[in-house]
């Protein structure tokens, strides 16, 4: 490794200078107990940890920051860790998709205003991949992202459990009376067994996986399991990486262009992964400058097979796709359709990083002759109910309801909905398509995972598992069911889902990309001009700033003034 001059290094403007502020910032690094061999001209790297006690999937971090530290003095660089935000999606409310763009903001900002040459980010928890990768992409440093890494496989009596899923299923059960409280509590504590995030192909290890596809991770990074010794052995590597790449000063924009985030659509894809992913690797790519739109999702599913057996669409889970060869053999299986001249954070070319990969499990990994389904796992609406898209991940659907007609039942929000939905007199049938609205980036705030609708007592005890579901809401990467999502525009701003009633009728074709609501125009038009705008959720605070500067689901639920282009002046400039 050829090492870059000091004066090279950004910074070397706050140590290495000869005004007043260096002195200071030598006289304030002894104070915090460090001799000057041990930093000055060597590359400062921000370590961004995600850590808390309250982030079960995070918890290991504060260890593995240990590591990654190691890695950074082992490879002659000086590193700094920074606590920033946790980001949990199951304890903070109302979801943590409010707080993405925060976390965001926290992370550029500090990555701007201290001295840092490069960093290793710390996270996985669903949002906390993208906003650290979206704060990061902003400042445009060398940057390596340490995925969290998955928990240990669920377990109950003789059951495989996996995150979310099989909550979702046994709570199901418990509503339906096959199961009781004795059954509920062995169960509460088989389903998440150590730290680490969701273990099936939820939103977190989508999004990790869509990270090392991007080429911000080492190889086979996101797959290796939170408490495995690989793990804290990847963390020091990735530090030991990143004191390189700030010599060789490779910047994220080198990284994160058009190809590589086309390469994460398709992983993702393939992957059979959560729609979330669609709304996250949107935001990001608006943060690399790089155009990525709704259209480019569905696209590039007509051209990749689903390929991962894992749940909730498949069999198996994280840990068994790690040792099936993990990502590299997974993208191994998709290299007609990749860019493999781009670079990564490890290697010179994505194909150089490939070579070798290989699938010791064709099961988990299956060959392109046997997918678990002909086209990527999301498809992109249009019609008069979305006229700016939505989203289904038809291959957790039941095939019968992909093409339906049903009268609608309207819920306005989510409590109404949740203290009605088994009221006799709405009159629901399994035909009927639910709607639930003013759950949208705004009228949520934030979007909340309401998404997958509950289906009624009555019908789930009938034996009925699925039905035609709408909103402006997402829905966890571990959910299923015929769900239709991120309509937009939301409802909250006037978008047409604001304008359905109880009975009308809405087809679903999603062979042919459409959703529609079978109203006439002038009825739709007479409804819009009686329809005013509900009044604002937030009067003051980060809510408030929140609800003014969020976009719509089709471009990735950023902050309009973070994600406008622009430049920022450098903070020693000023
Ligand atoms: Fe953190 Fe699923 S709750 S990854
Ligand atoms: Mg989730």
């Amino acid at each position: 490794m050829s090492a870059r001059p000091p004066e090279e290094l950004r910074s070397h403007q706050w140590y290495g200078t000869d005004g007043l502020r260096s002195f200071s910032h030598r006289a304030r690094t002894r104070q915090l107990g460090y001799l000057p061999e041990e930093h000055l001209g060597k590359p400062v790297v921000a370590v961004l940890n995600t850590w808390s006690d309250i982030n079960p999937c995070h918890v290991h971090l504060r260890d593995r920051a240990q590591a990654v530290k190691r890695g950074v003095w082992q490879a002659g660089g000086f590193p700094l860790e920074f606590p920033v935000s946790t980001l949990s999606e199951t304890f903070q409310k109302p979801t943590p998709m409010l707080y993405r763009n925060m976390l965001a903001m926290e992370t550029e900002e500090l990555l701007r205003s201290y001295p840092v040459d490069g960093a290793v980010l710390l996270g996985g928890c669903d949002k906390s991949t993208p906003a650290l990768l979206m704060g990061a992409a902003s400042v445009d440093l060398p940057a390596v992202f340490v995925p969290a890494g998955p928990m240990l496989p669920g377990h109950w009596r003789n059951e495989v459990l996996g995150s979310g899923t099989d909550m979702w299923k046994y709570w199901d059960d418990k509503r339906a009376g096959l199961i009781g409280d004795a059954e509920m509590a062995e169960l509460e504590n088989g389903l998440a067994r150590s730290p680490g995030t969701c273990m099936t192909m939820g939103t977190a290890s989508t999004l990790t996986a869509a990270a090392e596809a991007l080429g911000v991770t080492l190889p086979g990074a996101s797959s290796v399991p939170a408490v495995d010794s690989g793990h804290d052995r990847m963390a020091a590597a990735s530090g030991r990486r990143i004191v390189e790449l700030v010599h060789r000063d490779l910047k994220l924009s080198r990284i994160l262009t058009r190809d590589a985030y086309e390469d994460a659509v398709a992983t993702v894809l393939a992957l059979g992964g959560s729609t979330n992913a669609v709304i996250h690797l949107i935001a990001m790519a608006g943060r690399s400058q790089v155009p990525l739109a709704l259209d480019d999702f569905d696209r590039i599913a007509r051209t990749v097979p689903v390929l991962a057996n894992l749940r909730p669409g498949g069999q198996y889970l994280m840990e068994d796709f790690h040792f099936a060869g993990g990502l590299p053999a997974f993208l191994a299986r998709l290299t007609d359709v990749l860019h493999l001249d781009r670079p990564t954070v490890a290697h010179d070319s994505l194909r150089e990083q490939l070579a070798g990969a290989r699938v010791h499990n064709p099961e988990v990994i299956r060959p392109r002759s046997k997918p678990l389904a002909e086209e990527g796992g999301v498809a992109v609406l249009r019609g008069n109910l979305c006229p700016d898209g939505a989203v289904i991940k038809h291959i957790a659907a039941e095939p019968h309801l992909l093409r339906h007609t049903g009268p609608a039942v309207v819920f306005d929000d989510y409590r109404t909905m949740q203290r009605t939905i088994n009221d006799p007199s709405l009159g629901i049938t399994a035909d009927t398509v639910l709607v639930l609205r003013n759950a949208g980036p705004k009228g949520g705030p934030g979007m909340p995972e309401y998404g997958m609708l509950p289906i009624p007592d009555h019908l789930l005890k009938e034996g009925v598992r699925d039905m035609v579901r709408i909103s402006d809401a997402r829905m966890s990467g571990t959910s299923y069911g015929t769900c239709v999502l991120h309509v937009a525009p939301e409802s909250y701003v006037g978008g047409p889902l604001a304008l359905v009633r109880s009975g009308d009728a809405i087809t679903l074709d999603v062979a042919a990309r459409s959703l529609r609501l079978d109203v006439p125009d002038e009825e739709l038009e007479r409804r819009r001009a009686e329809w005013s705008p509900p009044p604002a959720k937030y009067e003051r605070g980060y809510g408030a700033l929140y609800s003014e500067q969020i976009t719509q689901a089709d471009t990735g639920c950023d902050f309009a003034f973070l994600s406008r282009p622009g430049e920022v002046p450098d903070p020693y400039a000023g």
